[in-house]
């Protein structure tokens, strides 16, 4: 009957399975293959209940967010979710892997929810920059409660089968190689009522009374986390009419609510990243045959700050890891640090004490590298100085077995000239964590002349399997990340030297949505990072700062002073050592103002990011832009640098670049001049 969706009937019993690779999206195909298939059996007089269900790894994982932004084709979702509402046959939908978005509304339309344990549910529009436009906002809190409800839409964040099970939101668990029996077995039910989600009132009414206060609460509580969002206030709105309004009503209010979002260039932005981000994971030009090589142990070199939030990633996925330091105390006090983290984890009730210690015995901590010979992958994290990462690689080369991948996490240094003093640079490649590491989802793998496609193909898949989203980058200084930020605070410089403040620069890139600015980042990394008072010349502001004393946050000083509580005021010290600076040069102080400090700081960026690009040492632009969005906290809803300055204009960008004394790229003035973009997204 469609090429996508069958209906099958074992008795009884019609059975509705989709099938259409890879995740069942709500595309055209499927939509009119569900119409039809509903009313094929409703039209069998021998089908007395209907089972939905999905063939493949996932029940129905959301509309097609291809077909966003496009005109729509085939039957609307709506229409098809009205005919399965109203079906006066039971619909029991039979749900595994992940019911997301539209497809957990589908589901919603269902009279009846039955799911494996390991299933997840969720309505994760807002990540998508959009609100669940096909119902979710009104049925889900009749299920599961206004409260609930909010934090679903709010987060996107899925839950599991238990706790949909517990909130209403399904009505059985079956086994997990069960599923189609047990929902046949359901919709086998004597006197099974067609029970419609869209009439249920009493968790809504319930809430009606106190509702102004919770919402008022949840919206204060989440200030932070929603900054500059559209989207979420737009769904907590939606939740508010399921309480206040009536269904109807509220659909109103959802659909009112829906078109701006999906039309806007906040959920453009947030739609290419989804895109951009799996597409990263993809290698231009490796070879069908450069299998990924099983990683089963990993060995870390370097217990520090890197180290040990590496060493993280690997225990949480049930990896063992040995890490290796020079000396006992700095072995223990990295052990310790990672126990810290874990406890801390625990404390808040997000790991159990069984897990901390499940995870502490995978790591093995020693003295002696010999004990790495039997690690998979060696990850190097010791002092960014190139000899010692060349004498560490040359005695790792001796030590590690056959076969073995040797990574460096160097930030800026040539991953060539490491690879070069081992007996296999074919082996060795740069893995560049971000701090923390353990938290971070950013991972720069960077290709060295001679690394194999076969290593580069499994640190993509080890990647994956800690986590994180990779991005590869060619072997150039700072790779495609550090390289970048050096244009941002190098202008961030020029500006407070010209008259902005730093608290002023950092005020404007705070409202364009970083999450702090570049004098706070400065200070929170610490000022004398790479600085050593004996080679101190105090040529610039910073070795300035430092022969001042002055460190960041870690010892309360830096551009800003900080309280206990890590409050800020700006340093009068700094200022001074700035305004002595400014006078020293020669430099004739104005006022800057904001629109020019958000053009010297980002533009630069993208021009820096049209090199890399025409160098190759970015396979595409939108792996830059996951870069930023990822290693960097640029604002996903502005879709990284590159993403915004095509939504600016390539022309206008290039345009400004020159009015600053920039040499533009050629690049970015090629694509300027025919009016095209980076991405292909304007
Ligand atoms: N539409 C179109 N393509 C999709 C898709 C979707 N909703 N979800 C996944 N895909 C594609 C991916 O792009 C990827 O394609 P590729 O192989 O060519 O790169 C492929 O399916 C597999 O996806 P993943 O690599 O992400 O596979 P995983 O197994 O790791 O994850 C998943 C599966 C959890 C389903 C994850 O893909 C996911 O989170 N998808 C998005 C879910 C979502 O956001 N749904 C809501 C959509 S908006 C909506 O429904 C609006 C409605 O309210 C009207
Ligand atoms: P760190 O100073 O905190 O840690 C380095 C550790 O390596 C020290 O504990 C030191 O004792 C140990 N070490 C040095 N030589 C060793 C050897 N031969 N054998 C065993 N252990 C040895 O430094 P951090 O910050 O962890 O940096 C490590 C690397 O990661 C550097 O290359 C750095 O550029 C890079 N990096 C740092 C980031 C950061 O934000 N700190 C971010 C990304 C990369």
């Amino acid at each position: 009957m469609s090429a996508v969706v069958d209906l099958s009937v074992d008795g009884d019993i019609g059975v509705l399975t989709i099938n259409s690779p890879p995740v069942n999206a709500l595309s055209a195909a499927v939509r009119d293959g569900l119409a039809a298939g509903v009313a094929a059996a409703v039209a069998d007089p021998a089908v007395k209940a209907i089972v939905l269900h999905c063939a493949g790894r996932t029940f129905i994982a959301g509309a097609d967010i291809s077909e966003f932004g496009g005109a729509m084709k085939g039957a609307s979702l709506p229409a098809v979710q009205a005919a399965m509402e109203d079906c006066p046959k039971p619909i029991i939908a039979a749900i595994h892997g992940t019911a997301l978005g539209g497809g957990l509304e589908v589901a919603l339309t269902c009279h009846y929810r039955v799911a494996v344990p390991s299933a997840k549910l969720g309505l994760p529009e807002v990540k998508l920059g959009l609100l669940p436009g096909a119902g979710g906002t009104q049925r889900l809190p009749r299920l599961v409660g206004p409260e609930q409800a909010l934090k679903m839409v709010t987060s996107g964040t899925p839950i599991s089968a238990k706790a949909a099970l517990a909130s209403g939101l399904i009505d059985e668990i079956a086994p997990e190689d069960g599923l189609l029996e047990a929902a046949k077995a359901f919709a086998r039910r004597p006197n099974l009522a067609l029970v419609k989600v869209r009439d249920k009132q009493d968790k809504v009414e319930a809430a009606r009374a106190t509702a102004p206060e919770m919402f008022a609460q949840f919206r204060k509580d989440n200030a932070r986390a929603m900054r500059g969002f559209e989207a979420p206030e737009a769904n907590i709105k939606c939740i508010e009419a399921a309480v206040n309004l009536s269904f109807d009503e509220g659909m109103k209010v959802e659909r009112d609510l829906f078109v701006p979002l999906m039309m806007g260039l906040q959920s453009k932005a947030q739609r290419y990243v989804f895109f951009a981000e799996r597409q990263a994971n993809k290698v231009e030009g490796l070879p069908a045959d450069a299998a990924p090589l099983t990683i089963g142990s990993v060995g870390i070199i370097g217990a520090g700050t890197m180290g040990g939030g590496i060493a993280m990633n690997f225990l949480n996925a049930g990896v063992p890891v040995t890490i290796v330091e020079m000396k006992q105390e700095a072995l223990d006090r990295g052990v310790a640090t990672i126990r810290k983290n874990y406890e801390n984890t625990a404390a808040k009730g997000r790991m159990t004490a069984a897990d901390v210690e499940a995870r502490m015995g995978l790591l093995t901590p020693t003295l002696d590298m010999e004990e790495l010979s039997a690690a998979d992958l060696v990850i190097e994290a010791v002092f960014e100085t190139m000899e010692i990462k060349r004498d560490v690689f040359g005695k790792l080369d001796r030590i590690a077995k056959p076969g073995a991948i040797l990574a460096s996490n160097t930030s800026y240094l040539n991953v060539d000239e490491i690879a070069d003093v081992t007996s296999r640079p074919g082996s060795v490649l740069g893995l560049h964590f971000f701090s923390p590491a353990n938290v971070m989802r950013l991972l720069e793998v960077v290709r060295g002349a001679k690394t194999e496609p076969a290593v580069l193909a499994t640190a993509m898949a080890t990647a994956k399997k800690i986590g994180k989203v990779a991005v590869v980058a060619g072997v150039c200084h700072g790779f495609i990340g550090n390289r970048m930020l050096s244009s941002r605070q190098a202008e961030a410089m020029k500006l407070i030297v010209e008259g902005a403040t730093p608290e002023q620069v950092d005020r404007v890139l705070y409202d364009f949505g970083w999450p702090m600015g570049p004098f706070q980042m400065s200070d929170l990394a610490g000022l004398d990072i790479g600085w050593s008072a004996e080679k101190s010349k105090g040529e610039t502001i910073r070795d300035r700062l430092c022969e001042a004393g002055l460190r960041g946050q870690k010892n309360g000083r830096g551009f800003y002073d900080y309280d206990a509580q890590r409050n800020r005021t700006p340093s009068p010290v700094a200022t001074q050592i700035i305004l002595d600076y400014a006078a020293e040069k020669g430099v004739n102080r104005r006022e800057v103002g904001d629109e020019e400090i958000l053009e010297r700081c980002l533009y630069p960026m993208v021009n820096e990011g049209a090199l890399i690009l025409a160098e190759g040492m970015a396979q595409r632009a939108s792996d830059i832009d996951i870069v930023w969005i990822n290693g960097y906290g640029w604002p996903v809803y502005r879709g990284g640098p590159m993403f915004w300055a095509d939504s600016v204009g390539l022309a206008k960008v290039a345009e400004r670049l020159t009015h600053y004394g920039y040499e533009v790229a050629p690049l970015l003035a090629r694509l300027a001049a025919e009016e095209k973009s980076f991405t292909g997204q304007f």
